[in-house]
């Protein structure tokens, strides 16, 4: 199995933890597992990011904007605005667990944003691997 295949795997398996996790707390009112999920969720797909880049170098290629592919380029915006919104979500997530619901908003705002975005990473993966 080659190392995009591994990582797409990996990609597949963070979305679905995603998923659930967002399953948990809408459906099941269950904010402890929902901030697991979440956490771990976050936590594997920045190291996802190490390991594509420790592989393929992956910030210098993307450094190289204007030589890229549109589709490249956008694939790598959605992606690095995805690690501003994991901190946006776990900051704010890590807050409303201690009780403090004065983020509560935000966090509901820029929840979505962030699982369609990190969707949309995943779909526009399949047209960046080379
Ligand atoms: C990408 C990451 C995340 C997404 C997409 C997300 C999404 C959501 C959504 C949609 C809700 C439901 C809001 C509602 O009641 O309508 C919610 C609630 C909540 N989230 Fe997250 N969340 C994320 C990360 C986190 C993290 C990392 C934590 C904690 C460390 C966390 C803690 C909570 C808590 C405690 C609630 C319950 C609020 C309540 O009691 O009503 N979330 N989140």
């Amino acid at each position: 199995m080659d190392s995009a295949t591994i990582f797409q795997i990996q990609s597949a398996l963070i979305l679905l933890l995603m998923h659930s996790g967002v399953y948990v707390i809408l459906r099941k009112r269950n904010s402890q597992l929902h901030a697991k999920l979440m956490g771990t969720a976050i936590i594997w797909d920045v190291l996802l990011v190490l390991q594509i880049q420790l592989t393929r170098g992956a910030v210098g290629k993307a450094m190289e904007a204007p030589q890229n592919s549109m589709i490249l380029n956008i694939h790598v915006a959605m992606a690095i605005t995805c690690v501003f919104l994991y901190l946006i979500m776990g900051y704010s997530g890590m807050k409303i667990l201690k009780g403090d619901r004065s983020l509560l908003k935000w966090h509901k705002i820029f929840g979505p944003l962030t699982l369609i975005l990190r969707t949309l990473v995943f779909f526009t993966s399949f047209f960046v691997v080379s």
